[in-house]
């Protein structure tokens, strides 16, 4: 498939995913979803990648929300399937085996925010800006947001924030667990590259495992600690194991294989 919103950017195995409409503010329309899914679906499996770094194209804004211009042959029928069709694509992403880390370069608001919440880390410069604006035009967060927000910030804050459409800053987005880190806007890639590069000196299985676990805190099937039971049993009976055992006892450092 070529991408026509999307740019990529392969560094040694670090894959930097830019979504490209600046002028919209990167807002995700249909098309950019669907790019979204075929890149994520297509790589998976590619065990020469190390991590995905999700980004969006300028300096203003990391994604200004679902794409509001599409939105008004919008009904019940045709809303139900595009929330369907987001929750799909932001679970694949929520569920892919390497770290993804969303790299937040200014606004995060509407699906913006629930895109860079599916990611597994949020690292954010200090003019981002994160909001679900939703019920100002009238709906709710369709791609996830009304979950994941009270899942990394707790209730209280998370219903307000959604009631209220405030946006909160980089800095009350760190204080409330929203983001890992804040840096400097000409070191989100350099950040997020040094924290995927940590990752991939560990055992691949096991690092696909810590997603599967964390998920599984979070679905009622399967019972989180009888997934960790299972992926625990998993891991052991991996060759990185012993040599990641090994390595420790003869005091050098662990050449893992991803099996
Ligand atoms: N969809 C489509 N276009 C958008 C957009 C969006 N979500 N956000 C911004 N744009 C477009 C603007 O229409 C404008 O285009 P034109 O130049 O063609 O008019 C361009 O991007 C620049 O935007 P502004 O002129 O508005 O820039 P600003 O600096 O004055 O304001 C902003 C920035 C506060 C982010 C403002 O653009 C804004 O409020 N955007 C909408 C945010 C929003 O409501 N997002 C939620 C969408 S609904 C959703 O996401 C549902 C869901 O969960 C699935």
């Amino acid at each position: 498939m070529e991408y026509s919103n999307l740019l990529i950017h392969n560094n040694d195995g670090i894959i930097t995913l830019t979504i490209n409409r600046p002028k919209a503010l990167n807002a995700l329309n249909q098309q950019t979803l669907n790019e979204i899914k075929h890149f994520f679906e297509n790589t998976k499996n590619d065990t020469s990648i190390k991590g995905i770094i999700l980004t969006g194209a300028g300096e203003k804004s990391f994604i200004a929300g679902a794409d509001i211009k599409e939105f008004l042959s919008l009904d019940q029928g045709s809303g139900t399937q595009m929330a369907q069709n987001g929750h799909d694509i932001f679970f694949l992403i929520e569920r892919f085996p390497k770290p993804v880390i969303a790299a937040v370069n200014g606004f995060a608001l509407g699906g913006g925010c629930e895109l860079a919440m599916a990611c597994h880390m949020r690292i954010a410069s200090p003019n981002a800006k994160f909001g679900q604006p939703e019920v100002n035009l009238g709906i709710i967060p369709g791609y996830g947001g009304t979950q994941r927000l009270i899942q990394l910030i707790g209730k209280g804050k998370a219903i307000e924030l959604l009631m209220t459409a405030d946006m909160i800053n980089a800095e009350e987005a760190l204080r409330l667990g929203l983001v890992n880190h804040v840096v400097a806007q000409e070191e989100l890639i350099e950040k997020s590259s040094k924290i995927i590069a940590t990752i991939a000196t560990k055992a691949p299985v096991a690092i696909a495992k810590i997603v599967e676990c964390v998920n599984a805190y979070y679905n009622n099937e399967p019972d989180g600690f009888m997934a960790e039971i299972a992926a625990f049993g998993r891991t052991a009976g991996t060759a990185d194991f012993q040599e990641g055992a090994a390595a420790f006892i003869e005091k050098r450092k662990a050449n893992f294989k991803g099996a």
